[in-house]
């Protein structure tokens, strides 16, 4: 079980002292694991405010290159080289303001795989695609065209659009029948199982019944995971559920 907090362009050093300052008490579970994406000026900071506590830190974007002249770019090899484990690739803010393609996004999850980060692939359809019933095929689109030749470290989180920040989710059986088809389409392409994480709106009023969705195997959020009181909730209620489902012991 992942939950995975995008702390997008927010926070500061104080709010990060306070929210790592609000975990020394917690009491963290091997079952879930809790990977924190700050904004790339404040991972090394985090990662030095974390400590021992398990929990791991990754990347919002990368550049498609290892290295060269890309000023202002950050190299997944940096990433690494601090202390990464994962990266954010493809988020559809990152596509819509940043106009970035599915080549794009494609080159930047091979080269973050050579850098041996976990990458974390977002896909996700407009409200007009689903509306006019064209979500799976969007989605399909999307997964071939950046799916890297060698998977094994990466994940997809399925992030709909018109879901991130708005309150909005899909309804339950339209994450779980779009989860299955993510699945299948990478199963079909690369004989591999994958690990989907929902994307969207997630929360701690909500997170239960998502995590009860089948094929979702943890969680991308957004707006909930800035407050410690939210994350910790969240977190929790991962813990509870794995416990509930007797999957793992605790
Ligand atoms: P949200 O964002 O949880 O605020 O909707 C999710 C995301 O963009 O990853």
């Amino acid at each position: 079980m992942f939950i995975a907090a995008n702390w997008k362009m927010n926070l500061s050093k104080k709010s990060i002292s306070y929210f790592i300052e609000s975990l020394q008490s917690v009491e963290f579970s091997k079952t879930v694991n809790a990977c924190i994406f700050p904004p790339s000026t404040y991972i090394d900071f985090l990662l030095n405010s974390i400590g021992k506590l398990p929990i791991s830190v990754g990347g919002q974007n990368c550049h498609y290159e290892l290295s060269g002249a890309f000023t202002g770019e950050i190299s997944p090899l940096f990433l690494k080289d601090i202390g990464c484990t994962y990266v954010i690739l493809g988020h559809s803010e990152r596509r819509c303001f940043n106009n970035e393609t599915n080549e794009d996004i494609k080159l930047k999850i091979q080269s973050a795989i050579k850098a041996d980060l976990n990458p974390i692939l977002c896909v996700g359809e407009k409200l007009i695609d689903r509306e006019q019933g064209n979500a799976n095929k969007f989605i399909k689109n999307q997964i071939i065209g950046c799916l890297p030749e060698n998977l094994d470290k990466t994940f997809i989180a399925y992030e709909p659009i018109w879901s991130i920040g708005t309150g909005k989710i899909p309804n339950y059986s339209q994450i779980s029948e779009m989860h299955k088809h993510i699945k299948e389409i990478v199963f079909d392409i690369t004989r591999k199982n994958i690990k989907v994480l929902y994307g969207g709106s997630v929360n701690k009023k909500n997170i239960s019944n998502i995590l009860k969705i089948k094929d979702v195997d943890g969680v991308l959020v957004g707006g909930a995971s800035l407050n410690v009181k939210d994350f910790l909730a969240i977190y929790s209620a991962a813990v509870k559920h794995l416990c509930e489902n007797n999957n793992i012991e605790n």
